[in-house]
């Protein structure tokens, strides 16, 4: 038997799940994504998805850890047996466990980005950096094989270590000042961008609407990233949920998370277009968005190297809250089903993630030209491989499986919600979001083939 851990109280598991749900996400991918997807279009639907599809299955997700205290694959089985189901259920939860490895494989190395910067900021420090140098100096990093080796290695050095501890003790404590440090620490750079920048044109930008610009590619892109925001469709939350006592309402704790998760990304969102605009820079840079733009803002900011480095320090350890949650279903399948302790299963799966993460970096100098995926490059394959087709499929089985396959009464003892909020939450698993994930994929499918 296995010594599985609990959270202490409600607001750890909170902490928890948006400390997974808060991180590289919402401050690095969210704000590039929106400038390459045309802007406003992306952010209705992303805001949608949330809504219609993130928040019932974040729900739906924790509901299923949380009814057989498993991990996702040991839980599906159970869940499946429970209710004389199919056990190749299982394979939802091996599908999910393997998605997050994945991810993590390219996460690791955008969180060496973001120690690299931190040391920038610390010993060198922006003053009055220009757009050029700040690209200059991304190109460099991204040039350098050796550096993102260094950074890559002591991120997953990090991550593995808390891991190893087991999740239950060695987060709550760090949550607990980090997720409102982060909020406190955006509001200044907000204060600032709104001082200094174009708010008005980044209003515009992400929030007028311009339904012209939906394409399938972004509703899908766009779905997909709600998926990875909110850390769902993997089994993240399914094991976080899998910790929490009885006692908690899954709703209420669901809706804050979802709430402070996109919240946060939107005003990093704004916080970046505001300067990009009045720099006259380009919104659709890429992944080295918020690093060419924020070094200039901190560059120019009174105690803006203070700020600067707070502030990177900051988003390495959302960055790290969620690696440690993308690995964790993994590492509870390997200790509650092997003879693997924690240690060992976190050195092992380490390894193997640090690997993998190597060609990853290199695939952005030396690599650079390698298409292993139609025409998409290394750390490309991997990203959109996860998010925009493994993910929402991991939902979709979900969600299929909670709706119509478990015992009504299980779910709605667990969801523990009255019959009208209950009769809202069927509505949204079994309708909204099988239809709306079918029908981006369907529809993208369409229009390639
Ligand atoms: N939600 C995390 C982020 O926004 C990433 C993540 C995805 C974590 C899936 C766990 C599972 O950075």
């Amino acid at each position: 038997m296995t010594h599985r851990g609990a959270w202490n109280s409600r607001w750890s598991f909170i902490l928890a799940t948006t400390g997974s749900a808060i991180g590289l996400g919402n401050i690095w991918k969210l704000p590039y994504m929106i400038g390459v997807n045309g802007g406003s279009a992306f952010v209705l639907i992303y805001i949608l998805s949330i809504i219609l599809v993130g928040l019932p299955l974040l729900m739906t997700e924790v509901m299923l850890g949380r009814r057989v205290q498993k991990n996702p694959m040991n839980a599906m089985q159970s869940l499946a047996k429970e209710s004389n189901r199919s056990s190749a259920w299982k394979y939802v939860g091996g599908m999910g466990m393997l998605t997050g490895v994945l991810i993590l494989c390219f996460y690791s190395v955008i969180g060496g980005w973001v120690l690299s910067y931190i040391s920038t900021a610390i010993f060198e420090g922006f003053s009055n950096i220009t757009a050029e140098e700040a690209s200059a100096h991304f190109n460099a990093l991204l040039a350098s094989p050796l550096t993102l080796l260094l950074w890559h290695s002591i991120f997953m050095i990090v991550t593995m270590s808390v891991v190893s501890r087991g999740v239950s003790s060695g987060l709550e404590k760090a949550n607990n000042f980090l997720i409102p440090a982060l909020f406190a620490i955006l509001l200044i750079l907000l204060g600032y961008s709104m001082s200094v920048g174009d708010m008005q044109s980044a209003f515009d930008f992400m929030f007028t609407a311009d339904f012209s610009k939906i394409t399938p590619l972004t509703a899908l892109v766009a779905m997909g990233h709600a998926f990875f925001s909110l850390s769902i469709g993997m089994g993240s939350v399914m094991v976080y949920g899998s910790y929490l006592k009885r006692e908690v309402s899954i709703s209420r704790t669901s809706v804050y998370i979802a709430a402070a998760d996109t919240l946060l990304g939107l005003l990093v969102g704004l916080a970046i277009y505001a300067l990009v605009f009045v720099n006259h820079l380009e919104p659709d840079a890429g992944p080295g968005l918020i690093f060419q733009t924020l070094p200039m803002a901190f560059g120019q900011m009174p105690l803006g190297n203070l700020f600067g480095s707070l502030f990177f320090i900051l988003v390495a350890f959302a960055a790290s809250t969620s690696a440690i949650s993308l690995v964790e279903p993994t590492i509870a399948w390997i200790v509650e089903n092997t003879n693997f302790n924690r240690n060992k299963a976190s050195l092992g799966l380490g390894l193997l993630i640090w690997s993998v993460g190597i060609v990853v970096l290199l695939s952005f100098n030396i690599w650079q030209d390698v298409t292993i995926f139609f025409g998409f490059g290394i750390f490309d394959t991997l990203d959109k491989l996860t998010s925009t087709i493994m993910l929402p499929l991991g939902g979709f089985l979900m969600a299929i499986f909670a709706g119509y396959l478990m015992k009504k009464h299980h779910s709605k003892e667990e969801l523990d919600l009255d019959n009208r909020g209950y009769r809202l939450w069927q509505y949204a698993n079994n309708i909204i979001a099988p239809v709306a994930i079918c029908a981006v994929f369907l529809y993208l499918f369409n229009t390639t083939s």
